[in-house]
């Protein structure tokens, strides 16, 4: 039979990896395909460099409107990335009839419902695995491996900038700043890291596998976005004297009244695996009702871990684009006409566990009045740690740190506690809340 031929908009370093994965594996991977799959055309800017990468044998364009409209491409995989011209070449790709590969998470965060819609309407595939947690395959475990279960909760380490830098803070003792700069120089970061130090990124990626998981449209303007930037070391080290490591979490979470959907740092008990996620590696944990918590561990970037996934879509195209439509795997695991218009909660709905630092004066009195306050809020206490004030200010100090540990409560009651709390006298400085997770069964 002949090879499915796939186009490329943009080859970087995602373009070359699966150019090179695909060479290098072409026969294994058309023993499970079931023929060959051949990028035969290229679209990138500099067209030296793309046809450096790719050798004489493939044509290379500098107009991507060139490969849509060849006739021979069966797959378009687009590479450029972000939500501008990537969007109408996406949409042009499904109009021309053309089955899409993308490892675009932002794309389909905030557009997926109408490229969605449009592919179905066109009768063609959006495959998007390397779009989330790069070479981890939890797009297909989520959509296919645990369709049984009715998915009670997602956490992952989905962003594996942040992650380096959160281990690196640890590990050294140093504050978010100077690792940034350190990430910057090695290459984990960006030179304009925004999207990932922000929870951006993670966001994008948390908002995909909500829908897939619970069969919502995706809604990222519905998520709750917090970064690590103003994370300090000393939280860092506190957290693991109470037995927690700091996380960036995206998380997604069935409840009796909505969906949570947010990403923000999170204590995850120390014992946890998911704490012991190491470096720029990404983590999934999927807790179902029937498989019991399950964790997908693995790169989340990177040439080839993500063209592990893009070649793994650009297989299911070839296995089943000869298939009904309706009978092939739908785009967000459930069938467009059932899904579910159950809301995402605003963030004051979203109930968790809290960790809370208060710089207070070291007199008397003041524990008693923290604890009124929160006790008057019916918000329960599970630790506190005292430090002391030399150990704290220095010798001779009038200051310490107050930390203290909640058990679950809801975070519009949280916010007004916190409020009342900042408005002590002897309240010092801003009040650091960092949200818990202890991600039990
Ligand atoms: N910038 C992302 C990360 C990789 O740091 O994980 C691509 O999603």
């Amino acid at each position: 039979m002949k090879a499915i031929q796939v186009g490329l908009l943009g080859i970087g370093t995602v373009g070359s990896g699966t150019f090179n994965v695909l060479k290098r594996n072409q026969e294994e991977i058309k023993r499970r395909a079931g023929r060959g799959i051949e990028i035969t055309m290229v679209a990138d800017l500099d067209v030296a460099r793309a046809q450096g990468i790719v050798g004489p044998g493939v044509k290379v364009v500098n107009d991507a409107r060139a490969v849509i409209a060849n006739p021979e491409i069966d797959i378009v995989v687009e590479l450029i990335g972000g939500y501008g011209i990537a969007k109408q070449l996406v949409l042009e790709a499904i109009a021309a009839g053309k089955h899409v590969v993308t490892a675009n998470k932002a794309l389909l965060a905030v557009h997926g419902t109408e490229i969605f819609a449009a592919a179905s309407a066109k009768g063609v595939m959006v495959a998007f695995e390397a779009a989330v947690a790069g070479g981890i395959p939890i797009i297909k475990a989520l959509r296919e491996g645990l369709t049984a279960n009715r998915i009670q909760w997602i956490a992952g380490i989905i962003n594996g900038t942040t992650n380096f830098i959160l281990s690196e803070m640890r590990d050294k003792g140093l504050d978010f700043d100077v690792v940034l700069k350190e990430a910057q120089r090695l290459g984990y970061a960006e030179a304009d890291p925004t999207f990932d130090i922000e929870g951006v990124d993670a966001a994008h990626k948390a908002t995909i596998l909500c829908s897939i998981a619970f069969g919502i449209p995706v809604q990222f303007d519905k998520a709750y976005v917090e970064g690590i930037t103003k994370l300090a070391a000393q939280d860092i080290r506190y957290a693991e004297q109470l037995g927690y490591r700091i996380k960036l979490l995206g998380i997604t979470k069935r409840t009796a009244k909505g969906i949570e959907l947010r990403v923000h740092p999170s204590l995850v008990p120390a014992k946890r695996l998911l704490a012991n996620v190491e470096g720029a590696m990404n983590a999934v944990v999927v807790n179902g009702d029937a498989v019991g918590t399950t964790l997908y561990y693995g790169k989340g970037a990177g040439a080839e871990p993500t063209a592990s996934a893009v070649i793994a879509d650009l297989v299911d195209i070839a296995r089943l684009h000869t298939a009904d439509p309706q009978n092939r795997v739908p785009h967000l695991a459930f069938q467009p006409d059932a899904m579910s218009t159950v809301p995402v909660l605003p963030m004051s709905e979203v109930v968790t566990s809290y960790y809370l630092r208060l710089r207070v004066a070291d007199e008397a009195g003041v524990l008693a009045k923290v604890t009124g306050i929160l006790a008057e809020a019916g918000i329960s206490i599970d630790a506190v740690l005292q430090r002391e004030a030399d150990e704290v200010g220095g010798e001779g100090s009038t200051q310490t740190d107050l930390i203290i540990l909640t058990h679950d409560a809801r975070e519009g009651t949280m916010n007004d506690a916190l409020a009342k709390l900042q408005a002590l006298k002897t309240v010092l400085a801003p009040i650091v809340r960092i949200r818990k997770e202890e991600l039990a069964g």
